[in-house]
């Protein structure tokens, strides 16, 4: 795969439901380049929950192929962290990120790699709090740095920030931005923010589901990101979400075909 840490190619999928079948996506091509943060936006229900689980093999795609490394049992070797930090209640921070390396085929948890990475991520004076005494930014940090402890190539975040009031998203952006640096890792951000998509992304894809899969990317590594550079590509960003919200024709006869 060369320079890419994965790549879906004509990528599909179905639901099959009671009232009909339910396209999340169809057509859909991704290429994410090593090393890459790649921010997926798109409206409610476009398929970006759907797409994420598919990478990190929770479902499988109807039609098309996904490349990406896999552990030796077959399973996608990326890490996938949600919008509700699901923490263990009964667990202090330090085991809760432990925990992470319990889940991995030996089993075996290094003290020594615990401590340095709750270092990293800046959760050390947090290590023997238990999950309820815990802000939710501090939380969704533990559930990212309950993942990352495996060292996984490849991590997927679905609405990581979502639940946080504006000023902690903010911190926790300016956080994950750091922690990336630190860490060797490709990341895919699923988020509907606009303002964080630019934030946290080096390129950024606009999925508007359905039978028209990505629409547009944007690459905003050459831009200095300076206030007005990121304003212009704000707007071409908002104008694409705006562009076509109707219904194109394809979509209406899926509509009428399922319904
Ligand atoms: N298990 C499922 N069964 C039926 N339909 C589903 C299922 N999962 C997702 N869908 C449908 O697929 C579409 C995309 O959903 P999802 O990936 O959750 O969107 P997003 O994360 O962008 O909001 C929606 O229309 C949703 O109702
Ligand atoms: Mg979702």
């Amino acid at each position: 795969m060369g320079t890419d840490s994965f790549r879906v190619t004509g990528g599909a999928r179905d639901f099959a439901t009671p009232s009909g079948t339910v396209t999340a996506f169809r057509g859909l091509d991704l290429t994410v380049t090593r090393g890459e943060a790649h921010a997926l936006l798109g409206p409610s229900g476009c398929g970006k929950s759907t797409l994420l689980r598919i990478i990190a093999g929770l479902d499988d795609l109807s039609d098309g192929s996904l490349d990406v490394p896999r552990h030796p049992d077959g399973r996608p070797d990326a890490g996938i962290v949600f919008q509700d930090a699901h923490l263990l209640p009964w667990l202090t921070v330090r085991d809760n990120v432990a925990l992470g390396l319990r889940y991995r085929a030996n089993a075996h948890v290094d003290d020594t790699e615990v401590e340095r990475l709750l270092g990293i991520l800046g959760l050390t004076d947090l290590r023997s709090a238990r999950p309820a005494e815990l802000s939710g930014g501090q939380a969704q940090r533990v559930a990212i740095a309950r993942t990352v402890v495996t060292a996984p190539p490849l991590l997927l975040l679905d609405e990581p920030f979502a639940a946080l009031d504006p000023l902690t998203r903010r911190g926790l952006q300016d956080w994950l931005r750091g922690v990336r640096d630190l860490l060797d890792v490709t990341i895919v951000l699923v988020t509907h923010d606009v303002d964080e998509a630019l934030h946290l992304g080096d390129r950024v894809s606009l999925l508007r589901g359905g039978h028209r899969g990505i629409v547009d990317t944007w690459d905003t590594r050459q831009l200095h990101r300076d206030a007005g550079q990121l304003s212009q590509v704000r707007q071409a960003v908002l104008d694409r979400y705006a562009a076509d919200t109707d219904l194109d024709p394809l979509d209406t006869l899926a509509t009428a075909v399922a319904g």
